[in-house]
């Protein structure tokens, strides 16, 4: 068996884990494989295999494993202490770089993840409107805030109708109340959006925008979709919150920029703690004001025992310096250069599959056309196993494609690796067995 020490460790962690594991995300096929190290562009298992790497940590890793210029400041900071309940000059280090950079965030705050930085971009929003709701696009990822997750799993049979989408709860036991103040959204139906924003206006605190939602399928927005959302969020008095937690890797000044949306709020992860847990929300002074505890009490206290702790600030700061315009250029290219293979080789081997994504990251979708929303990404049953076959085939490859093919890039990668990612997938095509074959 190649996998038998994962298989080992991974009967311990059954005994231990309710699952086996502690992430909801851990793919399985059909156990975890248990990482020994990362290398680059690469990951070592336990077991001694190799593999190109397209998760790098669902997109956290823009430098790959092991990035030497902070794991080297890390190194020197932790004997000086790595938590203290004062503040240090490295939080304002890296505040300092992330203001210069995204045009939308003039002042900042820090918390330990993308699901906090959501959470607390919601209050903020409420705090400043006085107002409970969200409205938040069908499918998307935004962490597991209950008000951020109702709507993001939806399925054929409770998602509704086109013209009325059900904020389908997350959980079972989910407070009713929670759908009673979500209103959801389809991504690039303008329309739509106008129609449902307006009719909820006076119980809206924010609109929580991805601008490129994974889950959603990493397709392109809509200009009007974007602008049919703002316009109506500016009429009402309503937040424009951008969900950058995994994004903002689309551009050095992130992807609101890219997109031409100017957000009241953006809630950031992911890349900008140079592999260390981090979250951040952002914004104008106007709207952040609302963190302001200095003449009393805050509308909105916003506390943590590790935000802003010393490691995750400077490695998070080393590890953005690095990220310069060039760097952003050549992950482009790099990103452009894989997808243009991959639609050569669809197009060579007449397959009915499609490309999306932007910038460093790429989604292989199962469909003869590119999807509009997340209904029309929403796979079939034959889909969702010839995709499966496609992940396994790669990863027999020796490369980590994630579940539902949306893989990343980072600038630990060659033009070696995209040909490789590309060889394989090619490879696939020709060998597709009989279950994948119906996608052609
Ligand atoms: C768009 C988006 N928002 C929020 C989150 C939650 O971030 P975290 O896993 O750090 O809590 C994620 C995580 O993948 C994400 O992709």
């Amino acid at each position: 068996m190649p996998y038998a020490q994962s298989a080992q460790l991974f009967a311990r962690g059954c005994g231990v884990f309710p699952d086996g594991t502690t992430r909801a995300t851990v793919e399985r096929d059909p156990i975890p494989r248990y990482i020994l190290k990362g290398e680059g562009a690469y990951l070592i298992d336990v077991d001694g295999q190799r593999f190109l790497d397209l998760n790098n940590n669902f997109t956290t890793l823009i430098h790959g494993h092991g990035f030497s210029p902070a794991l080297d400041a890390v190194a020197r900071l932790l004997r000086d202490g790595t938590c203290f309940s004062n503040p240090t000059v490295h939080e304002i280090d890296l505040a300092e770089l992330l203001v210069d950079r995204i045009p939308a965030v003039e002042q900042i705050r820090f918390v330990n993840t993308g699901t906090e930085a959501v959470m607390f971009a919601i209050k903020a929003a409420r705090a400043f409107t006085g107002r409970p709701g969200v409205a938040r696009v069908e499918g998307a990822y935004h962490g597991s805030y209950d008000w951020a997750e109702a709507g993001q799993g939806g399925t054929p049979s409770t998602w509704g109708s086109p013209d009325a989408p059900v904020a389908v709860p997350a959980y079972a036991g989910t407070p009713a109340s929670v759908a009673d103040d979500v209103v959801i959204l389809r991504f690039n139906d303008a329309e739509g959006a106008r129609r449902r924003i307006a009719a909820a206006a006076d119980r809206l605190a924010c609109i929580l925008l991805d601008p490129m939602p994974s889950r959603g399928g990493l397709i392109p927005p809509d200009p009007d979709f974007i602008a049919a959302v703002v316009e109506t969020a500016r009429n009402y008095g309503i937040l424009v919150v951008c969900d950058e937690v995994l994004n903002l890797r689309q551009s050095y000044r992130g992807a609101s920029a890219r997109y031409g949306i100017e957000p009241d709020l953006i809630a950031a992860g992911k890349i900008i703690g140079g592999g260390f847990p981090i979250g951040a929300i952002g914004g104008s002074r106007r709207v952040m004001s609302v963190f302001d505890g200095s003449a009393g009490r805050a509308k909105l206290a916003q506390g943590g025992t590790f935000s802003a702790n010393p490691v995750s600030m400077v490695a998070g700061r080393v590890s953005m310096e690095a990220l310069t315009e060039l760097a952003f250029d050549r992950l482009e290219e790099l990103g452009d250069r894989l997808r243009a293979a991959l639609t050569a080789a669809i197009d060579r081997h007449r397959t009915h599959h499609v490309i999306s994504g932007a910038a460093s990251l790429f989604r292989i979708h199962p469909k003869r056309t590119l999807p509009h929303d997340y209904r029309e990404v929403y796979p079939l049953p034959h889909e969702t196993a010839s995709m499966k076959e496609m992940t396994r085939f790669f990863r027999n490859e020796g490369v980590i494609l994630p579940d539902g093919a949306a893989g990343c890039l980072s600038t630990a990668m060659s033009d070696a690796d995209i040909d490789k990612i590309t060889d394989v997938f090619e490879r696939f095509l020709v060998t597709t067995p009989v279950s994948a074959g119906e996608a052609r």
